[in-house]
């Protein structure tokens, strides 16, 4: 059977709902709302299970930062072993003063600006995933520049349908990222050619939010033929990256648990030599975290009923923008007729909703939570309005940590100048 909530560590007690050992109602109390609240034991959990499923190989888990980039998770995950999957050298940062490794650290993304690659090579990162021609020519200079060789997968596009939400789908021709699986042979012949690159391993990433591994062993056996091809040209690889991509449940998805998820993949790696390399991010955050908001206005009108919620799309936009569905539930049971609202937000834009047509028993003043919102829920969220990005709490048994502030709304401004005339 599975747990009334998404949340492996989400009960309710004579409190109301409580993360671990901590009353929601206690953390509203302290720290105000809205505010996002993660459960350490439920972050190690996941990682945990990445690590069991994986026992018995040579594997690097590495957390996608962009998931959720805060220093008090990325430390939990740093202290279990782990590596990250970065995009930016402000992630890279983020690892650093979490006390991840470096040389634990892959970087992603097809933008990488030449600071970075400086950036990056200095710390001594274990890998640069190289997204087209023009990027491996850029880090070749660069590399040679700061008199390093520079450690190279390449990420390759392997067409392969994900078959999911169009905007997480990652891995077609006709997305951005990686290059195309007949050109990889002869950026490979060309990498091994540089001065200041050091080819060792290949990469790719599909897409997000995926409930069925086939297309990821798919794609993985498309790259071990060609890791093969390479080899017989003396072109040896270290390592394979499979990138990220496992779901999470949001609402009835039925998600294979890691173990079963690996299973296939680790089927097509039977024999292999070489290390696996993982990039989760939403199945390592995605439901350690939930998003605490308090009901300000009910206004029911004759076709439709509005909570008003102090939480916005600002501070997720999962959604307004992918028409993401999160459980929302009530903190504590308030004696209220059940209704069907729309919770909404303050902002001004009518796609300023979290959740739609959803039987809730609330009166004003109450706290509801938002689950599922660990990942892409605060790293995505923004300043619209001018609203103070919320305070986000990490709770440990019986202690909730506050690990990133309430912003201020000085803050917001405070780079920015009055003209003198
Ligand atoms: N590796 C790379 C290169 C990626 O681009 C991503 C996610 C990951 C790893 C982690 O994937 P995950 O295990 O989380 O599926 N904002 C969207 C999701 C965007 C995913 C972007 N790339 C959402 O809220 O659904």
């Amino acid at each position: 059977m599975q747990n009334e909530f998404v949340c492996p560590t989400l009960c309710r007690g004579g409190r109301g709902l409580m993360v671990e050992q901590v009353a929601l109602e206690d953390v509203a109390a302290r720290f105000g709302t809205p505010v996002y609240v993660y459960s350490r034991a439920a972050l190690t959990a996941a990682f945990e299970a990445y690590r069991h499923a994986l026992a018995g190989h040579r594997a690097l888990v590495c957390c996608a930062v962009k998931a959720n980039s805060n220093l008090g998770v990325l430390s939990v995950f740093a202290r279990l072993g782990a590596g990250f999957d970065i995009v930016s050298v402000g992630e890279l940062a983020r690892v650093l003063a979490a006390g991840g490794r470096a040389d634990h650290v892959v970087f992603s993304g097809v933008g990488k600006s030449r600071e970075e690659m400086r950036q990056a090579l200095r710390a001594g990162i274990r890998c640069f995933n190289v997204e087209s021609a023009s990027e491996l020519a850029r880090l070749n200079e660069v590399a040679g520049e700061e008199g390093r060789k520079a450690p190279v997968a390449l990420r390759v596009n392997p067409n392969v349908d994900p078959k999911t939400h169009p905007y997480i789908s990652t891995g077609l021709k006709n997305n951005k990222f990686g290059v195309a699986f007949g050109d990889a042979p002869a950026l490979y012949r060309l990498a091994a050619q540089q001065p200041n690159l050091r080819v060792c391993g290949m990469a790719c990433h599909i897409g997000s939010q995926m409930l069925d591994a086939a297309p990821v062993a798919e794609s993985a056996r498309m790259l071990l033929g060609l890791v093969d091809v390479l080899s017989k040209e003396g072109i040896r690889l270290e390592h394979i990256d499979l990138g990220g991509g496992l779901g999470i449940r949001y609402q009835d998805e039925h998600v294979p648990a890691v173990v079963q998820w690996l299973e296939p993949l680790l089927e097509v790696f039977k024999g292999r030599t070489e290390e696996l390399v993982f990039e989760p991010g939403r199945s390592l955050t995605g439901n350690a975290g939930l998003l605490l908001t308090r009901v300000e206005y009910l206004k029911l009108g004759e076709e439709k009923n509005f909570a008003v919620v102090d939480a916005a799309m600002n501070d997720l936009i999962r959604p307004s923008l992918y028409d993401g569905w999160h459980q929302t539930v009530e903190v504590a049971a308030s004696g209220e007729p059940s209704r069907a609202y729309d919770v909404v937000g303050p902002i001004c834009e009518s796609g300023d909703f979290l959740a739609r047509a959803r039987s809730l028993a609330v009166k004003e003043g109450d706290l509801l939570a938002v689950l599922s919102a660990g990942a892409y829920g605060m790293s995505m969220s923004s300043n619209y309005n001018s609203r103070p990005r919320v305070a986000e709490v990490l709770v440990d048994g019986k202690t909730a940590h506050l690990v990133r502030e309430r912003e201020t709304v000085e803050s917001l401004y405070a780079l920015e100048r009055v003209l003198p005339l």
